[in-house]
């Protein structure tokens, strides 16, 4: 009789996926809201919390490190040139909430950080589930001199028809920023990745794994089938909820190497106010080249950060 091998653990990966909440308020009991306004342009903007400055930080400095060894000999009409793809783009305005700061959204971010570095993107790619954010991030891009193609509709389906005009020959980095688990669904990660040059930014909600994993695992039609296909075959539900948290990330890794992409090393974790986990940034490229680049810049503080190696 063959024995089934246990998928191996990790402390260090559990260590993100804590059995008791964050002091402070218990995320099981506060329900995320999403709150927009209109800026003085007229279109909408987003009411953010401040551990957006991590997130678009990095997205900057990945921008940046990558436009002048990498992204500029893709530039020039005789080349394929770059691309940037953000599928969950939001409006490319937020304002940080109980202040008066405002600042650009994802998209604008790579944008302007790639100009301002004499390496822009041929092309922006925007897209969101929402028609109205779809709109205003183009609007502000093409006002800010981008070449905006946009695509409304869910990611799962606008990852098709982004991925039919853009030109395969070309540079394309994708940022993934859902709120959620189930919006993350492995077939937008498979398909971007079909394309051979291709670097992705992936935010992934170790808050929505933290919450409700129970209710993930013993559900039917369960958000984990979308986000880590097969799980059920790989996961052991009978252990404690931590080691289950950091068997699927473990899992949904193996998917990653499984269509050759990479993941680095060391997982970036953002949290609140209360240092409750929020979100994981990963980073998946097929080059080694890629991940070097992200090893460089992931730090925004000396701080030692989480590692799931
Ligand atoms: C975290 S916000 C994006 C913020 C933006 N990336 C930024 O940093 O400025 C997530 C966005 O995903 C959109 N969204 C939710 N479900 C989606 C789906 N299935 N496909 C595409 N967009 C979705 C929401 O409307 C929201 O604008």
């Amino acid at each position: 009789m063959t024995r089934q091998r246990r998928p191996k653990q990790d402390n260090r990966t559990q260590s993100l996926f804590p059995d008791q909440p964050a002091p402070g308020k218990s995320p099981a009991k506060k329900k995320q809201k999403v709150r927009y306004e209109t800026d003085e342009d007229g279109f909408l903007r987003e009411i953010v919390g401040s551990w957006v400055h991590d997130k678009h930080a990095r997205l900057a400095r990945y921008v940046k490190i990558s436009g002048q060894s990498v992204r500029r000999k893709w530039l020039g009409p005789r080349n394929a040139g770059a691309t940037f793809i953000d599928l969950f783009s939001g409006p490319a305005r937020v304002r940080i909430a109980d202040t008066t700061e405002i600042l650009p959204g994802s998209p604008l971010v790579a944008w302007q950080e790639s100009m301002s570095d004499g390496t822009p993107f041929r092309e922006v790619y925007v897209s969101d589930a929402n028609p109205e954010l779809t709109r205003a991030a183009a609007v502000r891009l093409r006002r800010e001199g981008a070449t905006v193609i946009p695509h409304a509709g869910p990611a799962i389906e606008t990852v098709d028809r982004i991925l039919r005009s853009v030109n395969p020959y070309a540079l394309h980095l994708a940022f993934l920023d859902p709120y959620n688990l189930e919006s993350l669904h492995f077939d937008i990660i498979r398909k971007l990745a079909t394309l051979a040059r291709m670097d992705i930014l992936i935010h992934v909600s170790v808050q929505d794994l933290n919450r409700n994993v129970r209710r993930y695992v013993i559900q039917e039609c369960s958000p984990l089938d979308a986000f880590v296909p097969g799980w059920r075959d790989q996961v052991d539900i009978a252990r404690s909820d931590q080691h289950v948290r950091a068997q699927i990330f473990d899992y949904w890794r193996k998917l990653l190497q499984g269509i050759a992409m990479n993941t680095a090393e060391v997982a970036e974790l953002v949290t609140g106010s209360t240092e409750q986990p929020l979100y994981w940034l990963a980073f998946a490229a097929r080059h080694r080249l890629a991940l070097h680049f992200w090893e460089q810049i992931r730090h925004l503080t000396p701080e030692p950060q989480t590692s799931l190696a």
